[in-house]
């Protein structure tokens, strides 16, 4: 029989996400409505290491709910990569009476979750980034917010575009994923999506595309282009060239990362966050809450970093024949 918890550690760590905050207030007041006592740790496994940690009370969340950013601010953790690293966490955890934590962030996160949790402390993962490259959700926190945060910035690009009969690339965000570009490129109806998952480098058929586009009187041409191909700048030279068309690029950056969330990812993160609570008074460790195929479920962390994530071929396959 696994050992009554008691108090429960909270941090966010990696990119931050619009929804994190929701998600730190729903493991506040779920564990504090459970009768556990919270701790806040600053700034990921940095402020663990620095024992950044503060108590929370139910006040400290309050008003959080729709606020961008993190109130317990985040961090990469090179010093976490490491061995002692790790043992010194789990020993500072100890020290502060923190048998539990639930850590919000990414896929690098929850390998420092499950380093924690071999080092004796229990740990649940909760998705936190506008990526959407975590294989084991198809929804991560802050996803929903950034597709909407750039999609309003390309219909805007849009209306310049088209006023003066120019061809716009338009780079958003996304690491090695192209989830935020194939979105947002459809929800704007884009006449290029280009993304590394699929991405053939063939830029003349483009450039060609682009011409008969302006024979066919089309007033503007969009590209959406996700960073992990990058090169946009240049991009746009060599399109301009070849086409004869005014060509801009525009790089998105972190307008993405940031602005109150979306109701859903309020939602979302309030589910999430309270789940990761809900397992830990079950006594589970070493496991990460996910919404797979219309559920919200848990996997063992170590099982949800071996799966693999598949970008949707047909809504590739739409993104160009819906937007011609
Ligand atoms: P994300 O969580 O968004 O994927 P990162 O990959 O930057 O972001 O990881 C965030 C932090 O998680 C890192 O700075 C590091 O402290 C910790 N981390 C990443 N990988 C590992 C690992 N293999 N072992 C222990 N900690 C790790
Ligand atoms: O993971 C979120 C993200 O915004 C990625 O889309 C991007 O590649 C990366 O973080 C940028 O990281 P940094 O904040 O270190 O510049």
């Amino acid at each position: 029989m696994a050992k009554e918890i008691k108090t429960i550690g909270v941090l966010t760590s990696g990119g931050d996400a619009p929804g994190m905050n929701a998600a730190i207030r729903a493991v506040a007041r779920e564990a504090m409505a459970r009768g556990k006592t919270v701790k806040g740790i600053r700034r990921g496994y940095t402020g663990l290491l620095a024992e950044d940690i503060v108590d929370l009370e139910a006040r400290d969340v309050s008003n959080i709910i729709g606020r961008g950013g993190t109130i317990l601010q985040t961090a990469r953790c090179p010093e976490f990569m490491t061995e002692e690293g790790q043992e010194k966490g789990a020993e500072i955890c100890r020290k502060h009476g923190i048998d539990s934590v639930v850590v919000i962030g990414g896929d690098g996160s929850y390998r420092g979750a499950q380093k924690l949790a071999a080092h004796g402390i229990n740990t649940i993962g909760v998705p936190g980034t506008i990526d959407l490259d975590i294989s084991c959700t198809d929804y991560t926190i802050g996803f929903d917010t950034a597709v909407n945060t750039a999609m309003e910035a390309i219909d805007k690009v849009r209306d310049t575009a088209s006023s003066h009969e120019r061809c716009t690339i338009i780079e958003v965000m996304g690491r090695h994923a192209g989830y935020i570009a194939l979105w947002c490129g459809i929800g704007c109806g884009a006449e290029q999506i280009l993304i590394p998952e699929t991405y053939d480098y063939d830029e003349q058929a483009i450039v060609d595309d682009i011409i008969d586009s302006i024979k066919r009187g089309k007033k503007h041409y969009i590209i959406v282009i996700a960073e992990g191909i990058g090169h946009s700048t240049s991009m746009a030279r060599r399109f301009e060239a070849a086409t004869g068309m005014e060509t801009r690029a525009t790089i998105l950056g972190y307008m993405q990362r940031g602005g109150s969330p979306t109701c859903k990812d309020r939602l979302y993160a309030s589910t999430m966050g309270a789940m990761a609570v809900e397992l830990l008074c079950q006594g589970k460790s070493n496991r990460v809450v996910a919404y797979k195929d219309g559920e919200f479920t848990d996997f063992d962390i170590d099982e949800a970093l071996a799966m693999e994530k598949h970008i949707s071929e047909f809504q590739v396959a739409i993104g160009k024949s819906l937007n011609v």
